[in-house]
């Protein structure tokens, strides 16, 4: 779909739930840095930033915070006060390190840093390959499959399960709370949406608070029981805080990196991307890896609040005021990328934005990085002549691109 364009007033339209758009917003970007890389979303009523430029420099400009409440009412803002059936899910918004600013965002942050030091996250390597391969065995012999529901869905998900110390039966569970959780972020959520997840976060939220009291009294190496010894400046993590911790760490955890593997696979195929060249050793993977992170990440739009006011690429912001960054944009800018549509495995350097930057920079970025660069090798010696068997459909929504189905075939 190609954006409706006001070059002069620098406005668009462009409705995030067109099917056209969702399943290439690809278009409507080069459409966008071609005219006006920095304009006024008129769908969701605020300005966006599409250059990688700018969109590197506003995740690192502390005149703009994720947070706004902590400096102006909800009355000055203009907002309407929270919703009472939403409570359950803003509760654990409150602690979330990814809504928080500092200094409560350092401190908590330092305290995952630590429980997520890069030897424990080396060590799942063997892990993530066992999975990649038990699932493969499971539908190998059918000469067909999903590869997002089959492949893609159950990895992340056990891994950030093993990780935190849950046990893997959860895993369904939740998967579950999570999308109902997830759904909040789309464009447009509803009261059905906003009720099903005030429900996910209550379930959520009272199965970790009474898994984490269980592990008080039984610490082991998982990172439940480091967040649960972890200080940080002499003070402990609340109980709230930890229960938001985990919760976002099992969220983001799985919802991101199996979008990047559904995803990543898609660009391989319809690119043409020859396996053995592009897994051929260690260095050539970890370039695979970054280069389809760049080409279709899965997490397009993150927000952000000017905490003054503000004066960005020619646009006049007020305090409070919000603004888009569009990582997806910014990873295909021509002035940053060159031939940004192509695949280009020895791309270097790769400063893609797909796990965002500054304070907020994903803390995950090791573990996704891993799980890819394990993960899709084995998918592609394990089935040689993998091939589409039906155009990939993204799902509807924008935020979180991903795939409803990736079905393949293979000899
Ligand atoms: C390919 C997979 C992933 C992608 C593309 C991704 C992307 C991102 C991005 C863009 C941000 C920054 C958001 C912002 O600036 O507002 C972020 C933050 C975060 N991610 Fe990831 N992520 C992925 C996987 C993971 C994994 C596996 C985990 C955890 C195990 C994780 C945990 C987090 C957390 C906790 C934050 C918040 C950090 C903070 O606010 O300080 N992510 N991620």
């Amino acid at each position: 779909m190609t954006p409706a364009l006001d070059v002069v007033r620098r406005r668009v339209r462009l409705d995030p739930r067109d099917p056209g758009f969702f399943n290439d917003p690809y278009r409507a970007y080069a459409a966008i840095h071609e005219a006006s890389p920095v304009f006024f979303w008129e769908d969701y009523g605020f300005w966006c930033f599409a250059r990688h430029a700018d969109v590197s420099a506003l995740l690192r400009d502390r005149r703009f915070g994720r947070q706004i409440t902590h400096l102006m009412s909800r009355a000055e803002l203009g907002w309407p006060e929270p919703k009472p059936h939403l409570q359950p899910f803003d509760a654990l918004e409150r602690h979330s390190i990814l809504e928080l600013e500092p200094p409560e965002h350092t401190r908590l942050r330092n305290l995952v840093n630590r429980a997520f030091v890069s030897r424990r996250i080396e060590k799942l390597g063997p892990r993530i390959a066992a999975l990649a391969h038990e699932r493969i065995d499971r539908f190998a012999h059918e000469g067909s499959a999903d590869l997002v529901a089959e492949f893609a869905a159950p990895i992340p998900v056990a891994v950030i399960a093993d990780l935190l110390g849950v046990p893997r039966q959860m895993g369904r569970e939740l998967v579950d709370w999570s999308h109902r959780m997830v759904a909040m972020y789309q464009f447009g959520a509803n009261r059905e949406v906003e009720e099903r997840a005030a429900r996910a976060a209550r379930a959520f939220a009272d199965f970790v608070r009474g898994f984490a009291r269980a592990r008080r009294g039984d610490l082991g190496d998982d990172l439940i029981s480091q967040l649960l010894i972890a200080e940080s400046d002499g003070g402990r993590l609340s109980e709230d805080e930890l229960v938001a911790t985990v919760i976002l760490l099992l969220n983001a955890g799985h919802e991101a990196t199996v979008q990047a593997i559904g995803n990543g696979v898609k660009t391989m195929l319809e690119g043409g991307v020859d396996p053995r060249l592009a897994f051929a050793g260690e260095s050539a993977t970890a370039a695979t890896v970054e280069e389809l992170l760049r080409l279709d990440p899965p997490l397009h739009l993150f927000q952000r609040h000017a905490l003054e006011e503000a004066e960005f690429a020619g646009v006049r912001l007020r305090k409070g005021d919000r603004i888009g960054l569009l990582l997806g944009a910014a990873n295909r800018d021509p002035a940053r990328f060159p031939h940004p549509d192509a695949f280009d495995g020895g791309r270097s350097p790769n400063p893609h934005v797909s796990f965002g930057a500054g304070i907020h920079f994903c803390v995950g970025a090791p573990l996704a990085r891993l799980e890819l660069s394990v993960a899709l090798p084995i998918l592609f010696a394990r089935l040689p002549g993998l091939r589409l068997a039906e155009a990939p459909r993204y799902r509807d929504t924008f935020h979180f691109h991903g795939l409803e189905a990736l079905r393949v075939e293979w000899r």
